[in-house]
């Protein structure tokens, strides 16, 4: 039922080599429950660590984990109901994001397009609030169920009950480890609503020669942006934004301005302003920088890099480097996005 000492380098998008001590896969909510009935019978499982992998790709293993991996592959794509304006769809949550947003596109489904090529699984999706070229998940989220690992009971979740937020959910906070996600119904839009507020997406669709908005258009444009300063993680390994762009006071954000005339910042509604972390590491010297196998992309300073054999420490030894120098200049303290295990 489980693999032993089974090697995880090909599910993380970083290429990290770490092992599970053990690993199984389940594709239903039974297949979970009796994975984890097995592990707490058997004594030599007694007190393991469990893991939820989804896709990988928002993940840096810093050693061989001691526990058990549970890889989620629940799968399927319904429509489960329908009204004038929208279309709600069950996925499961080992179904690919990607692929969903293509599935959407091909069926004149709007909302997703700007978050087309985020790599990982649907599980994720809300756990992290993905985001991307002005919308996030939160956006197109109808409700989800998830399964809770002590109760052993599937509990609805609905866009109120996550607490959203910038990459945040209450699944990374309050209930961190005590549910996983088996399905996501997302509520799509029938009439297209297009979100080209981020600059670059209308640059890129004149680029292209676009003069007519659709949401096929509104994808290949964002396509074309990511994989222009995004590496492709089946050729150097990454995990998208290490860091998280930092929230500061407009107060601060003034007083930095002063000295550093460049810096990036976007205002936020509530008064805050968003800083652009790429820069501020660009600014300090990392972009491009390489120790080893460890580095800081040539392209968007914002991604730290497994050029093959990294280990997971060093890459983490790095990013606590790229802390300190950060706010030793700055006297701002970045946050990780990635999830450290
Ligand atoms: P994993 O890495 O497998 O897991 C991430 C976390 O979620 C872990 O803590 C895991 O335990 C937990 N988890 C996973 N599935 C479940 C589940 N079913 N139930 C409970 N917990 C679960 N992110 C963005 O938001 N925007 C971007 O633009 C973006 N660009 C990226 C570009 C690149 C090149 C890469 C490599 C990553 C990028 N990311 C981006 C990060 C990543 O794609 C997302 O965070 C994605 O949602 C992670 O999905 P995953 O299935 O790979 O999750
Ligand atoms: N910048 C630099 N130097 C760099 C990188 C960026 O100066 O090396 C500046 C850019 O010039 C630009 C600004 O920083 O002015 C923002 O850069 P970019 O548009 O590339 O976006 P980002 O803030 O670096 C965020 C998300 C991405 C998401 C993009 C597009 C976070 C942590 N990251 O990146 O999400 O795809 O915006 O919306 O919020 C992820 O979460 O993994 C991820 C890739």
């Amino acid at each position: 039922m489980y693999k032993e000492n089974f090697s995880l380098k090909k599910y993380n998008t970083f290429g990290i080599d770490a092992a599970a001590q053990y690993f199984s896969i389940f594709e239903t909510v039974e297949r979970l429950e009796e994975c984890i009935e097995l592990k707490n019978r058997e004594t030599k499982y007694e007190k393991l660590k469990t893991f939820i992998l989804g896709g990988g790709s928002n993940i840096l293993l810093t050693g061989n984990f001691e526990g058990l991996v549970l890889k989620n592959e629940v799968k399927g794509i319904e429509i489960v109901n329908e009204d004038d304006d929208f279309v709600y769809i069950k996925t499961g949550a080992g179904e690919n994001w990607h692929q969903l947003v293509l599935y959407c596109i091909k069926n004149n489904l709007a909302g997703m397009e700007n978050l087309s090529l985020i790599p990982g699984n649907v599980g994720a999706s809300p756990m992290q609030n993905i985001g991307a070229y002005g919308v996030e998940l939160k956006d197109m989220f109808y409700e989800l169920e998830a399964f809770h690992l002590s109760e052993k009971k599937l509990v609805k979740f609905g866009l109120e009950d996550c607490q959203f937020g910038y990459r945040e959910s209450v699944f990374k906070k309050k209930l961190k480890d005590q549910f996983v996600i088996i399905n996501v119904t997302y509520r799509l839009n029938k009439i297209p609503y297009f979100n080209t507020s981020y600059g670059a997406i209308e640059q890129e669709l004149e680029a292209m020669g676009i003069k007519a908005f659709s949401i096929q258009a509104i994808s290949q444009a964002v396509i074309n942006i990511r994989s222009s300063k995004l590496p492709d993680p089946t050729v150097i390994g990454n995990a998208g934004s290490f860091f998280k762009n930092p929230e500061i006071s407009s107060q601060q954000f003034k007083t930095l301005k002063i000295a550093f005339p460049n810096i990036v910042g976007y205002a936020l509604d509530y008064g805050n302003v968003k800083l652009a972390a790429g820069w501020l590491i660009e600014q300090c010297g990392w972009k491009g920088y390489r120790k080893g196998d460890a580095g800081c992309h040539t392209k968007q300073a914002l991604v730290l890099v497994n050029y093959g054999h990294a280990k997971g420490h060093e890459i983490l030894i790095l990013s606590e480097e790229i802390i300190a120098s950060v706010k030793d200049k700055f006297g701002v303290v970045l946050e990780r996005e990635v999830n450290i295990i």
